[in-house]
Protein backbone atom coordinates (compact mmCIF):
# COMPACT_ATOMS: atom_id res chain seq x y z
CA UNK A 1 0.00 0.00 0.00
CA UNK A 2 3.11 2.39 -0.97
CA UNK A 3 1.78 6.05 -1.37
CA UNK A 4 5.05 7.65 -1.91
CA UNK A 5 5.00 10.79 -3.10
CA UNK A 6 1.41 11.94 -1.59
CA UNK A 7 0.59 13.92 0.23
CA UNK A 8 -3.38 14.16 -0.46
CA UNK A 9 -5.41 11.90 1.17
CA UNK A 10 -9.16 12.04 0.76
CA UNK A 11 -11.79 11.37 3.73
CA UNK A 12 -12.23 8.04 2.10
CA UNK A 13 -7.99 7.22 1.83
CA UNK A 14 -8.38 8.57 5.93
CA UNK A 15 -11.20 6.41 7.07
CA UNK A 16 -9.31 3.40 5.01
CA UNK A 17 -6.05 3.89 6.76
CA UNK A 18 -7.53 4.21 9.91
CA UNK A 19 -9.89 1.33 10.20
CA UNK A 20 -6.70 -0.62 9.52
CA UNK A 21 -5.19 1.00 12.76
CA UNK A 22 -8.41 0.32 14.53
CA UNK A 23 -9.08 4.10 14.71
CA UNK A 24 -12.13 4.30 17.09
CA UNK A 25 -14.06 7.16 14.69
CA UNK A 26 -16.27 8.41 17.71
CA UNK A 27 -12.72 9.70 19.49
CA UNK A 28 -11.09 10.60 16.62
CA UNK A 29 -12.10 13.40 14.46
CA UNK A 30 -11.26 12.22 10.74
CA UNK A 31 -10.95 15.54 9.47
CA UNK A 32 -7.95 15.75 11.95
CA UNK A 33 -7.06 12.64 11.29
CA UNK A 34 -6.80 13.68 7.51
CA UNK A 35 -4.77 16.70 7.85
CA UNK A 36 -2.54 14.74 10.23
CA UNK A 37 -1.84 12.04 7.53
CA UNK A 38 -1.03 15.00 4.91
CA UNK A 39 1.28 16.85 7.62
CA UNK A 40 3.20 13.65 9.48
CA UNK A 41 3.76 12.82 5.66
CA UNK A 42 5.47 16.44 4.57
CA UNK A 43 8.56 16.16 6.98
CA UNK A 44 10.09 13.64 5.74
CA UNK A 45 8.83 14.59 1.89
CA UNK A 46 10.69 18.21 2.97
CA UNK A 47 13.87 16.56 4.47
CA UNK A 48 15.28 13.08 4.25
CA UNK A 49 16.88 13.86 7.77
CA UNK A 50 12.99 13.86 9.13
CA UNK A 51 11.99 11.27 7.40
CA UNK A 52 10.29 7.95 9.85
CA UNK A 53 7.97 6.65 7.89
CA UNK A 54 9.20 6.30 4.27
CA UNK A 55 5.79 7.37 3.23
CA UNK A 56 3.97 4.02 4.87
CA UNK A 57 0.24 5.45 5.41
CA UNK A 58 0.07 2.95 8.30
CA UNK A 59 2.70 4.00 9.89
CA UNK A 60 2.11 7.62 9.47
CA UNK A 61 -1.37 7.12 10.77
CA UNK A 62 -0.42 6.25 14.05
CA UNK A 63 1.73 9.21 14.34
CA UNK A 64 -1.17 11.50 13.51
CA UNK A 65 -3.04 9.33 16.29
CA UNK A 66 -0.67 9.74 18.73
CA UNK A 67 -1.28 13.00 18.67
CA UNK A 68 -4.83 13.18 18.26
CA UNK A 69 -5.05 11.44 21.46
CA UNK A 70 -3.00 13.83 23.38
CA UNK A 71 -4.82 17.28 21.65
CA UNK A 72 -8.17 15.87 19.33
CA UNK A 73 -7.78 19.38 18.00
CA UNK A 74 -4.04 18.98 17.41
CA UNK A 75 -3.66 19.78 13.99
CA UNK A 76 -5.85 22.73 13.87
CA UNK A 77 -4.05 24.18 16.71
CA UNK A 78 -0.40 23.57 14.07
CA UNK A 79 -2.27 24.89 11.44
CA UNK A 80 -2.74 28.05 13.81
CA UNK A 81 0.47 28.13 14.94
CA UNK A 82 2.46 28.14 11.29
CA UNK A 83 0.09 30.93 10.26
CA UNK A 84 1.64 32.94 13.08
CA UNK A 85 4.76 32.51 12.80
CA UNK A 86 4.40 32.72 8.58
CA UNK A 87 3.30 36.25 9.32
CA UNK A 88 6.18 37.10 12.08
CA UNK A 89 8.83 39.44 10.28
CA UNK A 90 11.84 37.52 9.72
CA UNK A 91 14.99 38.86 11.41
CA UNK A 92 17.03 41.22 9.11
CA UNK A 93 20.96 40.63 9.02
CA UNK A 94 22.72 44.07 8.81
CA UNK A 95 25.55 44.53 7.08
CA UNK A 96 27.59 48.11 7.40
CA UNK A 97 30.13 48.92 4.72
CA UNK A 98 32.31 51.51 5.42
CA UNK A 99 34.91 53.63 2.77
CA UNK A 100 37.69 56.25 3.10
CA UNK A 101 38.07 57.58 -0.33
CA UNK A 102 40.15 60.21 -1.31
CA UNK A 103 38.50 61.06 -5.00
CA UNK A 104 35.94 58.45 -5.27
CA UNK A 105 37.36 55.50 -6.35
CA UNK A 106 36.70 53.53 -3.55
CA UNK A 107 33.31 54.77 -2.89
CA UNK A 108 32.76 52.83 -6.31
CA UNK A 109 34.27 50.09 -5.43
CA UNK A 110 31.83 49.80 -2.30
CA UNK A 111 28.50 50.19 -4.09
CA UNK A 112 29.91 46.66 -5.56
CA UNK A 113 29.87 45.27 -2.12
CA UNK A 114 27.09 47.14 -0.97
CA UNK A 115 25.05 45.78 -3.90
CA UNK A 116 26.37 41.97 -3.63
CA UNK A 117 25.40 41.88 0.23
CA UNK A 118 21.72 43.59 -0.41
CA UNK A 119 21.13 41.12 -2.95
CA UNK A 120 21.10 38.63 -0.25
CA UNK A 121 17.80 37.52 1.42
CA UNK A 122 16.70 39.59 4.55
CA UNK A 123 19.97 41.81 4.06
CA UNK A 124 19.60 45.58 5.20
CA UNK A 125 22.59 47.73 3.97
CA UNK A 126 24.27 50.56 4.93
CA UNK A 127 27.13 52.54 2.79
CA UNK A 128 29.47 54.92 4.55
CA UNK A 129 32.13 57.29 4.07
CA UNK A 130 34.44 56.73 7.55
CA UNK A 131 33.81 60.55 7.79
CA UNK A 132 30.55 59.94 8.56
CA UNK A 133 30.78 57.25 10.54
CA UNK A 134 30.01 56.92 14.35
CA UNK A 135 31.34 53.95 16.46
CA UNK A 136 27.81 53.15 17.76
CA UNK A 137 26.96 52.12 14.03
CA UNK A 138 29.25 49.28 14.23
CA UNK A 139 27.48 48.03 17.47
CA UNK A 140 24.19 47.27 15.34
CA UNK A 141 25.46 45.37 12.60
CA UNK A 142 25.98 41.70 12.15
CA UNK A 143 28.66 42.31 9.35
CA UNK A 144 31.10 45.07 8.73
CA UNK A 145 32.95 45.32 5.56
CA UNK A 146 35.27 47.95 5.61
CA UNK A 147 37.85 49.38 3.06
CA UNK A 148 40.47 52.50 1.37
CA UNK A 149 42.47 53.55 -1.18
CA UNK A 150 45.93 52.98 -0.36
CA UNK A 151 48.75 55.42 0.18
CA UNK A 152 52.21 54.38 -0.35
CA UNK A 153 51.64 50.97 0.37
CA UNK A 154 49.36 51.32 3.90
CA UNK A 155 45.69 52.27 4.31
CA UNK A 156 44.50 56.16 4.28
CA UNK A 157 44.97 57.69 7.48
CA UNK A 158 41.30 58.32 8.07
CA UNK A 159 41.28 54.81 8.67
CA UNK A 160 43.56 54.88 11.32
CA UNK A 161 41.64 58.03 12.69
CA UNK A 162 38.34 55.81 12.55
CA UNK A 163 40.18 52.89 14.21
CA UNK A 164 41.41 55.32 17.19
CA UNK A 165 37.59 56.16 17.99
CA UNK A 166 36.96 52.33 18.50
CA UNK A 167 38.19 52.01 22.10
CA UNK A 168 34.85 51.39 23.86
CA UNK A 169 33.77 48.90 21.68
CA UNK A 170 36.97 46.85 22.14
CA UNK A 171 36.50 47.32 26.03
CA UNK A 172 33.35 46.15 25.76
CA UNK A 173 34.16 43.23 23.37
CA UNK A 174 31.25 45.16 21.33
CA UNK A 175 32.15 43.72 18.00
CA UNK A 176 33.68 40.09 19.02
CA UNK A 177 32.06 37.52 16.57
CA UNK A 178 30.87 40.07 14.24
CA UNK A 179 31.39 39.02 10.48
CA UNK A 180 33.97 41.23 8.53
CA UNK A 181 35.92 42.02 5.00
CA UNK A 182 37.38 44.28 3.66
CA UNK A 183 38.54 45.81 0.07
CA UNK A 184 40.81 48.83 -0.72
CA UNK A 185 41.69 50.12 -3.91
CA UNK A 186 45.28 51.91 -5.59
CA UNK A 187 46.51 53.17 -9.13
CA UNK A 188 48.59 50.04 -9.44
CA UNK A 189 48.28 45.94 -9.14
CA UNK A 190 51.55 46.04 -7.49
CA UNK A 191 52.30 48.70 -5.04
CA UNK A 192 50.99 47.76 -1.86
CA UNK A 193 47.12 46.12 -2.36
CA UNK A 194 47.86 43.21 -0.67
CA UNK A 195 49.49 44.90 2.26
CA UNK A 196 46.53 47.24 2.42
CA UNK A 197 43.73 44.65 2.71
CA UNK A 198 46.20 42.54 4.98
CA UNK A 199 46.44 45.87 7.82
CA UNK A 200 42.50 46.45 7.24
CA UNK A 201 42.27 43.25 8.85
CA UNK A 202 44.20 43.23 11.73
CA UNK A 203 42.04 45.55 13.54
CA UNK A 204 39.29 43.01 13.00
CA UNK A 205 41.37 40.53 14.56
CA UNK A 206 41.83 42.76 17.44
CA UNK A 207 38.14 43.62 18.41
CA UNK A 208 37.47 39.32 17.84
CA UNK A 209 35.78 39.75 14.37
CA UNK A 210 35.27 36.37 11.68
CA UNK A 211 37.24 37.50 8.60
CA UNK A 212 35.09 36.06 5.73
CA UNK A 213 38.06 35.66 2.68
CA UNK A 214 37.48 36.59 -0.42
CA UNK A 215 38.38 32.79 -2.03
CA UNK A 216 36.26 31.67 -4.24
CA UNK A 217 36.21 29.45 -7.52
CA UNK A 218 39.04 29.76 -9.03
CA UNK A 219 37.36 31.32 -12.36
CA UNK A 220 39.83 33.15 -14.75
CA UNK A 221 38.74 36.30 -13.58
CA UNK A 222 39.56 35.67 -10.11
CA UNK A 223 42.86 34.74 -10.88
CA UNK A 224 43.41 37.59 -13.11
CA UNK A 225 41.77 40.42 -10.76
CA UNK A 226 40.94 38.40 -7.81
CA UNK A 227 42.73 38.41 -4.04
CA UNK A 228 42.60 35.74 -1.49
CA UNK A 229 42.25 38.78 1.55
CA UNK A 230 39.17 40.80 0.34
CA UNK A 231 37.96 43.25 -2.59
CA UNK A 232 40.66 44.75 -4.68
CA UNK A 233 40.88 47.16 -7.47
CA UNK A 234 43.84 48.77 -9.43
CA UNK A 235 42.04 51.74 -10.99
CA UNK A 236 44.69 53.82 -13.11
CA UNK A 237 45.33 57.38 -12.66
CA UNK A 238 43.38 59.59 -14.63
CA UNK A 239 45.33 61.09 -17.20
CA UNK A 240 44.54 64.97 -15.84
CA UNK A 241 42.56 66.39 -13.28
CA UNK A 242 39.89 67.54 -15.80
CA UNK A 243 39.32 63.93 -17.17
CA UNK A 244 36.37 61.98 -15.68
CA UNK A 245 37.07 59.35 -12.95
CA UNK A 246 38.48 55.65 -13.81
CA UNK A 247 36.57 53.48 -12.32
CA UNK A 248 37.29 49.41 -11.34
CA UNK A 249 36.92 47.09 -14.15
CA UNK A 250 34.01 45.50 -14.55
CA UNK A 251 35.79 42.10 -13.48
CA UNK A 252 36.79 43.83 -10.14
CA UNK A 253 33.33 45.26 -9.52
CA UNK A 254 31.42 41.70 -10.25
CA UNK A 255 34.60 39.99 -7.58
CA UNK A 256 33.48 42.97 -5.51
CA UNK A 257 29.73 41.85 -5.43
CA UNK A 258 30.54 38.54 -4.86
CA UNK A 259 32.60 39.41 -2.09
CA UNK A 260 29.66 41.78 -0.57
CA UNK A 261 27.36 38.51 -1.06
CA UNK A 262 29.57 36.39 0.80
CA UNK A 263 30.08 38.03 3.84
CA UNK A 264 26.24 38.96 4.38
CA UNK A 265 25.52 35.17 3.56
CA UNK A 266 28.00 34.13 6.39
CA UNK A 267 26.66 37.08 8.89
CA UNK A 268 23.05 35.84 7.79
CA UNK A 269 23.73 32.37 8.56
CA UNK A 270 25.61 33.10 11.68
CA UNK A 271 22.42 35.20 13.19
CA UNK A 272 19.59 33.19 11.64
CA UNK A 273 21.21 29.66 10.61
CA UNK A 274 19.49 29.56 7.18
C1 LIG B 1 49.56 60.34 -1.64
C2 LIG B 1 49.13 59.15 -2.44
C3 LIG B 1 49.77 57.95 -2.26
C4 LIG B 1 49.40 56.84 -3.02
N1 LIG B 1 50.06 55.66 -2.84
C5 LIG B 1 49.78 54.62 -3.64
C6 LIG B 1 50.50 53.40 -3.52
O1 LIG B 1 51.35 53.24 -2.67
N2 LIG B 1 50.23 52.42 -4.40
C7 LIG B 1 49.29 52.56 -5.39
O2 LIG B 1 49.13 51.65 -6.19
N3 LIG B 1 48.54 53.69 -5.47
C8 LIG B 1 48.77 54.71 -4.63
N4 LIG B 1 48.05 55.85 -4.72
C9 LIG B 1 46.88 55.89 -5.63
C10 LIG B 1 45.56 55.66 -4.91
O3 LIG B 1 45.65 54.65 -3.94
C11 LIG B 1 44.49 55.28 -5.91
O4 LIG B 1 44.39 56.28 -6.87
C12 LIG B 1 43.15 55.05 -5.26
O5 LIG B 1 42.32 54.33 -6.15
C13 LIG B 1 42.44 56.32 -4.87
O6 LIG B 1 41.19 56.01 -4.37
P1 LIG B 1 40.24 57.12 -3.73
O7 LIG B 1 39.87 58.08 -4.79
O8 LIG B 1 39.05 56.33 -3.25
O9 LIG B 1 40.97 57.72 -2.59
C14 LIG B 1 48.36 56.94 -3.96
C15 LIG B 1 47.70 58.17 -4.09
C16 LIG B 1 48.07 59.25 -3.34
C17 LIG B 1 47.33 60.55 -3.52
Amino acid sequence: MAMTGRIKFSLEDARHIGDMIGVDWSQVDIEQFRIGLAVELEHGARDPATDVTHDDPLLTGKIALAHLKELPDYYTRLTAMEAEAEGQPKPVTKILVIYASMFGHTKVLAEAIAEGAGAVADTMVVLESVDDVEPDELEVADGIIWGSSGIFGEPNPKMATFFSKLGRLWVHGSLQGKVGGVFATTSTPHYGLENILRALQTPMQHHGMIIVTNAGPNTPDRIAYGCPYGAGAAIPVESDRSAPMNRPREEEMELARQFGARVAQVARRLKTGR
